[in-house]
């Protein structure tokens, strides 16, 4: 029996998320495991509504779930980013989510913006540090609003922090058992704290002999990615570069209507979410595309176990997109929410 924390937020979150747990609950039945889904209510409304933003109490008490279900935070009413860094981050932090897995896949040709590439050109698993760098949130701004003003925010590298963020990438190469390669991405010409990464993944690396090793600036992989997606395989990169890839990545795989993420420490709760954010102005519309919330769902149950379930929802996936039953990603795809969601249900069988 599972225990998942289901958190729907802002916007458009609690709209994918029900079609996340629709398809859960059937795979439950197909493929014989049981869960037990609870409702956390941390979103914008209810800090709103209580004036109570999500603290350490509650990082605490979601130690008792096996993982996290998480649509979407986000709502223009209130300061930039607060809710956000309180629930995303709180979580990210307080857990010590470490890795942020996001796999970049492409599905079906006709959803990739690039030319001539197919699905077997675009199949790359991003490790986003997910613990460190600019997002650790140290600094602050001095004589705020003055002509004298000062903003100070620290990159912070930890080696244990690199270190289980680079060896996590190579243990997923060898397992994916793909191009078997991992490429650093960085930007250690003009960042030379980052030499702490370069020496690190050399050093990982030398334990990994049969896992080739590549190099970019991430200035450079953004171009690749677009050029040459078909030359990466795993990449392992620092949490704000991390962050940029990965939104690339998902315009490369089709769009944010695709692309979920794990937020992940092995063997403890983690949590599971589409990396797309709460776009507002489709809230309460049923128009959201449910897609990268379903694959975060099957990326859950994979990191429960549940492989044969996670494995279903992505094949049922595929087939929709490829054979253009779902035939885009975007809120003008036709198909509403829940249409999305049901035709999932039944390509299960
Ligand atoms: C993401 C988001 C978050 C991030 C925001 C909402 C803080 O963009 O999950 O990629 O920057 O990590
Ligand atoms: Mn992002």
């Amino acid at each position: 029996m599972y225990k998942i924390a289901v958190i729907g937020g802002d916007g458009v979150g609690p709209e994918v998320v029900a079609e996340g747990l629709k398809v859960m609950a059937k795979v439950a039945d197909q493929y014989n495991f049981k869960y037990e889904a609870t409702e956390l209510p941390w979103c914008t409304q209810y800090y709103l509504d209580t004036g109570v933003l999500m603290g350490q109490e509650a990082v605490e008490e979601a130690k008792e779930y096996d993982a996290i279900y998480l649509g979407a935070i986000g709502d223009p009413r209130v300061e930039t980013g607060l809710v956000e860094r309180a629930i995303i981050m709180g979580y990210r932090f307080g857990l010590d989510l470490y890795i942020n897995l996001r796999p970049i896949k492409l599905y079906a040709e006709h959803l990739c913006p690039l030319k001539g590439k197919e699905p077997k050109d675009i199949d790359i698993l991003v490790i986003r540090e997910n613990t460190e760098c600019v997002y650790a949130g140290i600094g602050g701004i001095l004589k705020k609003g003055t002509p004298d003003e000062v903003a100070v925010g620290e990159m912070i590298y930890t080696r244990k922090g690199v270190e289980r963020a680079v060896r996590y990438a190579f243990e997923a190469a060898r397992k994916r058992n793909k191009a078997k390669k991992v490429t650093l991405v960085d930007k250690s010409n003009a960042i030379r704290i980052q030499d702490i990464w370069t020496r690190t993944f050399a050093e990982v690396a030398a334990e990994y002999p049969d896992i080739e090793t590549d190099h970019a600036y991430i200035d450079a992989a953004c171009m690749w990615m677009i050029k040459n997606p078909e030359w990466f395989d795993v990449i392992v990169t620092p949490n704000l570069f991390g962050d940029i890839i990965t939104d690339l990545g998902a315009m490369v795989q089709g769009g944010m209507g695709v692309a979920a993420s794990g937020n992940i420490h092995p063997g403890k709760t983690s949590m599971f979410e589409p990396i797309h954010g709460s776009a507002p102005k489709y809230a309460g519309k049923n128009v959201a595309n449910p897609i990268a919330a379903i694959n975060a769902a099957a990326m859950m149950l994979d990191f429960l176990g549940e492989k044969q379930a996670a494995n279903a929802i992505e094949t049922a996936v595929a087939n929709l997109l490829s054979s253009k039953r779902i035939p885009s990603l975007g809120a003008d795809s036709g198909l509403s929410t829940s249409q999305i969601g049901d035709m999932v249900l039944e390509e299960l069988g």
